[in-house]
């Protein structure tokens, strides 16, 4: 079975083009805290401390073909982070959606990446008022631009060089809890260089006891007996973790989300990965080693991947986007 060049059919169907707009928003918007303005003159300032401390949640839900998808559960999702560290969101839900909604049609997007977060914001300069999280001047950002894909047409295509993390571990979920989506990326980051180092594309971090947890920005899915299986726990709640597993239900191809042993991806006979900003991923090696006997991406990865993409395509859980709001969201 052949991937379908998602990115390439972004680029060149009809149903993608970029709508008509203003030119100042052509790289696209943002919101930051109370207006919209271009992307390239959105700025955060120094002090805040979800730049200064990684202090912050935040989310991302990609539109295509002119449809948010999974854009309630997204909000959802944001929305338990927020009270997970205890952030106060400045927008209930339908303001906040209204924004997103806004960002996308002021720059006329037909597939988007839209991000937002809410910082720890501006610290309080009283004496000991640190300790105090209603204290803090919370600040929300967001913005809007064309949809990001992590791996690109071909490299889905012919499957990811993945390595699993020697050097690093995921961060525990006692120390940050990776279902409230933050800032906390180092030790996936530093994990990526180590892939350079070792001549791979891609890492996937193992727990302290070697069970797998994540990869950097990404789930880890892997095909051990016949069954679809993914780690349960040390990870986000990816939404497209979510949309796999129900794929697999409507293929009738058996799933299980537990620990997953990082030894397992050696028998493995399909490993991908998954995320918004790329969908699904097959994986064609593991510490150099390939996956399977394919010698590439594997084919119910790509079946997978195929799948979703075509039922996106057909509104399955999707939202239009309110492109008439463009200037009306506030
Ligand atoms: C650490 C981490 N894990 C998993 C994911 C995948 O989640 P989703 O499929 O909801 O994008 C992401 C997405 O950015 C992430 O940052």
């Amino acid at each position: 079975m052949k991937l379908i060049r998602a990115q390439e059919r972004m680029f060149t169907h009809p149903d993608h083009a970029q709508l008509p707009h203003d030119p100042e928003y052509a790289f696209g918007t943002a919101f930051i805290v109370d207006h919209f303005c271009p992307l390239l003159e959105a700025s955060v300032p120094v002090i805040d401390v979800g730049f200064m401390h990684s202090d912050a949640v935040y989310d991302v839900v990609s539109v295509s073909r002119g449809m948010f998808f999974r854009l309630e559960e997204h909000q959802a999702r944001f929305a338990r982070a927020c009270e997970a560290i205890r952030v106060r969101n400045p927008f209930d839900r339908e303001r906040e959606a209204a924004i997103l909604h806004e960002l996308v049609a002021r720059a006329g997007l037909r597939d988007a990446y839209v991000w937002w977060t809410v910082t720890r914001g501006i610290p309080p300069m009283g004496r000991n008022e640190m300790v105090n999280a209603t204290k803090f001047d919370n600040r929300f950002y967001a913005f809007a631009t064309q949809f990001v894909f992590v791996f690109d047409d071909d490299q889905r295509a012919r499957g990811i060089d993945l390595i699993i993390s020697r050097e690093r571990i995921r961060i525990p979920p006692r120390a940050v809890d990776p279902k409230a989506k933050n800032f906390h990326w180092l030790d996936m980051q530093m994990a990526l260089f180590e892939a350079g180092d070792r001549g791979a594309e891609w890492a996937v971090l193992p727990d302290e006891e070697g069970y797998l947890t994540e990869a950097t920005g990404a789930n880890i899915f892997a095909i051990v007996d016949g069954t679809v299986v993914t780690p349960d726990s040390g990870c986000l709640e990816g939404l497209t973790r979510q949309s796999v597993l129900e794929l697999c239900g409507e293929l009738g191809i058996p799933t299980a989300c537990r620990r997953v042993h990082a030894d397992e991806l050696q028998n493995a006979r399909e490993v991908f990965m998954t995320t918004t900003a790329g969908s699904i991923m097959p994986v064609r090696s593991v510490d150099g080693h390939p996956v399977g006997a394919h010698g590439g991406a594997g084919e119910i990865s790509i079946q997978l991947h195929n799948l979703y993409w075509e039922k996106r395509w057909a509104g399955w859980h999707g939202t239009p986007v309110r492109y008439e709001l463009a200037g009306n969201a506030l």
